[in-house]
């Protein structure tokens, strides 16, 4: 409790000082946006729509509910549940919460286009949509399955193990949970081809492949507390298969993990193999994560990488503020309205590229030392460090490094404010002037940087289940 206290406080600090700073919305005024697109008017309870309806003449379509977005955004609400101690505010979140619950068990007994789970997004009114798409996206049902194990583990930590039993996760086969309804789906079928969370390009991506692995994880140890140990087992056997996938990824030409292997489908003009989706797989697997963790050298590597190729793409970044805006990937054509056009970094994926710095310096700070490989020595020099290949950083030098990553990290969080149009991001900042561009008060912009800043540290252990799986470490 005392440990939790102390770094909200410090991490306070921190915000307030860079808000006085810089432009761009608060903590609470970040939650108030955010909340805003939860069970919005003219949407149906517990609908997190993409952004708000009125965006302009111009502006595009995000009054849907994106499977995927909606998990994220959940799981912030889930986290900030957690750790609210204020009754009114506790139980506002809690609302939010079972709304989403609701919807989503429609969501899931609706008949959709794609035929099973991997639909992509639902109309406001929580019916299907039968525009064309790219579908199936079968990331969704595992961020979504991540979000509310959240919450489980909230609740079970305030002893409602009933209202988990009721709500989330009912242990019976066929089964009547969300939960679990999200987990049989990724356990079965996480070996087909789907579109990518960029919705652009069909075939097996890293991105879905980490968050389905480390759902079925996160899965298998609430399945065990609940007295399922059958589907644990399941579970955390389709979550080996996966690993074994995921090593593919690794390209030592590129020096980075690349997104899409086995293309059979959609956009063919990524030719780079660099994809900021790999450093967003990291983070939305949680610190934990054992495999393709903050500080795997393939990872840290693909960081650099995408730096680099950020740093030198966009006229923004070559005007000497903060950091590095961040764009999905060189080659991209979306301009936040309409593909074939020219693509810009992203609010979402700056923060991102903070976030991880932070983690991945913990990580650090944990692990006690970093040995200096072929593969991470570029991001290692980046930060000062002057080891050799073949010794380890460890002491006064890695308290060096840390402290650079920091600094950095901040710099990435400041950077993605800063080109905030007052309290408002968008999806976008415009390559050349550096205006907010494409979906305004995008719920996911408002997530990252919630879980980039004020959020970060802030733990929900599973509470002690009796007898605990291989690979299972609580998320951040
Ligand atoms: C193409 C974009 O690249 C993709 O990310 C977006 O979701 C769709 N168009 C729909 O707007
Ligand atoms: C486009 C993004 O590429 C996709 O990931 C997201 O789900 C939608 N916009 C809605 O925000």
């Amino acid at each position: 409790m005392k440990s939790r206290a102390i770094v909200a406080a410090s991490f306070g600090l921190g915000f307030c000082c860079l808000a006085l700073a810089a432009p761009g919305p608060t903590e609470s005024q970040a939650i108030e946006l955010l909340m805003a697109n939860i069970s919005s008017p003219g949407a149906a309870p517990g609908a997190v729509v993409a952004a708000p309806r009125d965006q302009g003449p111009q502006g595009p379509d995000y009054f849907y509910h994106w499977v995927r977005d909606a998990g994220l955004v959940m799981d912030v609400v889930a986290r900030l549940y957690a750790r609210e101690t204020d009754t009114a505010r506790k139980a506002a979140f809690e609302r939010a919460l079972l709304e989403f619950v609701r919807f989503s068990r429609r969501n899931q007994l609706t008949p959709t286009p794609s035929g099973h789970l991997g639909e992509p997004k639902f109309n406001a009114d929580g019916s299907a949509f039968h525009g064309p798409w790219g579908r199936p996206q079968n990331d969704g049902p595992a961020l979504r399955a991540l979000a509310l194990i959240r919450l489980a583990r909230a609740w079970l930590a305030e002893g409602q193990e009933a209202t988990v039993r009721e709500w989330l996760y009912d242990g019976k086969f066929p089964t009547q949970s969300v939960i679990k309804t999200d987990l049989e789906f990724v356990a079965s079928r996480w070996r087909e081809s789907c579109f990518d969370l960029w919705e652009e390009v069909r075939g097996k991506h890293f991105y879905t492949r980490v968050v389905q692995r480390q759902a079925l994880v996160e899965g298998a140890s609430l399945a065990l507390r609940l007295g399922d140990p059958g589907a644990a087992q399941w579970y955390l056997a389709q979550a080996r298969g996966l690993e074994s996938e995921l090593d593919r990824h690794w390209d030592p030409r590129v020096g980075a993990v690349v997104p899409t292997l086995e293309r059979d489908g959609g956009i063919d003009y990524k030719t780079s193999g660099l994809d900021a989706s790999v450093i967003l797989a990291v983070l939305h697997a949680g610190a934990g994560a054992d495999r393709f963790g903050p500080l795997d050298e393939r990872v840290l590597s693909s960081f650099r990488r995408l730096e680099n190729e950020f740093a030198g793409l966009y006229p923004i970044n070559h005007k000497g503020w903060p950091a590095v805006a961040i764009g999905r990937y060189p080659e991209d054509r979306y301009d936040g309205v309409s593909t074939g056009r020219e693509g810009n970094p992203w609010v979402l994926l700056t923060l991102a590229f903070g976030e991880f710095l932070r983690v991945s310096a913990s990580a650090a700070e944990a692990a006690g030392r970093v040995a200096v490989t072929p593969v991470n020595v570029g991001f290692l020099r980046a930060f000062g460090a002057s080891a050799p290949v073949g010794a380890a950083i460890a002491g006064a030098e890695l308290a060096r490094l840390m402290a650079a990553m920091r600094v950095r990290a901040e710099e990435y969080v400041a950077r993605g404010r800063l080109h905030a149009d007052g309290v408002h991001l968008s999806e976008q900042i415009n390559r050349h002037g550096g205006q907010m561009q494409g979906a305004r008060d995008l719920s996911w912009s408002y997530a990252a940087l919630l879980t980039a800043g004020p959020l970060a540290g802030f733990v929900i252990g599973l509470p002690a289940a009796g007898s605990t799986l291989p690979g299972d470490r609580a998320r951040r």
